[in-house]
């Protein structure tokens, strides 16, 4: 079994939950651990207790190095951009975290990048590795007989730390991505257009726009409707979101904790159709959430197989948020190119 050399930047609090996870990888040999707050690697490093990892606090420094295989880019999304481009640049492959860039044309630039170097981008998109996550995926397709309505609600009052707490667009870049990328997940279909309102409600504790309700139309027919809120404190949704389906045969809903459920019509008389009811069993996956990530993105290095969230398909999920961004700068109903 192949073993690759990973490096391993941001150490924040998912940075050290990407540490963890690369240590329970057996195919994986962290090399070293970049921050560039002066101090903070070499911290999460005595923390966690790891032997074998060097910290550093100058990017170039490291990769030339360590020369990795790989660079696991888990800083602050502003900064996404100048490390993937700079880990492509020294020959190594990136697994980054969401989003894979702060605009659509500096998103283009990495994926040209990494096309030169001839070197794998992947993005993490790990709810796409949650058992429930496949098994209403698989509902869809097993008993609505196609989909013409795909919803999801999320709700919650999050009072973070640190960037968000800044960001622009804070709704729909740092979360909605994670709900957009599920929806070409769960629909097999891609994002034609885009009309969205950002808001924020008066007792807002965030800069950027924390609140939004969106209407893509994606093909063949879909219409798939966002509404979301991270300003939303009392009766949360799960972080995964609350979804519903529909299609000629019935409908499917998951709330993103416990197993999905469809009703199938089973009568074809009285106004309102009877239906049976079905739930799912999630499949007993290997390794879920961000292990699976890694797990995919490991896989298509050993094989050169193209993972999901490779930057060529990835970028069409950033580019739903982007488009509605847009939409919500503009009034209008915006095309959603990727
Ligand atoms: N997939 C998920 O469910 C999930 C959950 C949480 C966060 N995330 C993503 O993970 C990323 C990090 O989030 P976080 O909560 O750990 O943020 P954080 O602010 O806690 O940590 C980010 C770290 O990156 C470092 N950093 C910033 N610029 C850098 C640079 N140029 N070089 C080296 N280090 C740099 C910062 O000093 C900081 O320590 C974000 O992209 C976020 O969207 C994903």
């Amino acid at each position: 079994m192949k073993t690759f050399a990973a490096l391993l930047v941001g150490a924040g609090k998912m940075g050290r939950a990407w540490a963890q996870t690369l240590g329970d990888c057996d195919r994986v040999r962290t090399v070293g651990w970049v921050d560039n707050r002066p101090g903070a690697a070499a911290e999460a490093i005595e923390n966690l207790k790891l032997s074998a990892v060097t910290a550093y606090d100058d990017l170039g420094q490291a990769l030339a190095q360590q020369r990795p295989d790989f660079v696991l880019n888990v800083t602050s999304p502003d900064a996404h951009v100048a490390v993937t481009l700079a880990a492509l640049k020294a020959g190594a492959a990136v697994l980054s975290e969401k989003p894979m860039a702060d605009s659509l044309t500096r998103a283009r630039k990495l994926i040209a990048a990494g096309e030169k170097a001839g070197k794998l981008l992947m993005v993490s998109q790990s709810r796409r590795y949650h058992a429930g996550a496949v098994a209403f995926r698989q509902l869809i397709r097993d008993h609505l007989g196609g989909l013409g309505i795909l919803n999801s609600d999320f709700f919650l009052g999050a009072h973070f730390d640190g960037f968000r707490n800044e960001m622009e667009n804070v709704l729909l870049l740092d979360m909605a991505s994670h709900n957009f990328d599920s929806a070409r997940f769960f629909s097999g279909q891609e994002p034609i257009s885009v009309y969205c309102e950002q808001f924020n409600p008066s007792w807002s504790w965030y800069k950027g726009a924390d609140s939004a309700v969106a209407i893509f139309e994606m093909t063949g027919g879909l219409r798939y409707t966002y509404r979301g809120s991270w300003c939303a404190d009392g009766l949360p949704t799960s972080w995964e979101s609350q979804w519903r389906a529909h299609g000629p045969r019935g409908a499917a809903t998951w709330d993103g904790e416990t197993a999905p459920i469809a009703a199938r019509v089973t009568g074809d008389k009285d106004l309102i159709r009877d239906c049976q009811k079905i739930t799912a069993t999630p499949p007993d996956l290997p390794f879920g959430g961000i292990a699976g990530s890694l797990r995919e993105f490991l896989d298509a290095l050993e094989t050169g197989r193209r993972p999901q969230g490779e930057c060529h398909d990835n970028i069409k999920s950033l580019a739903m948020v982007f488009a509605a961004v847009e939409s919500a700068q503009t009034g209008k109903r915006v095309k959603v190119r990727g």
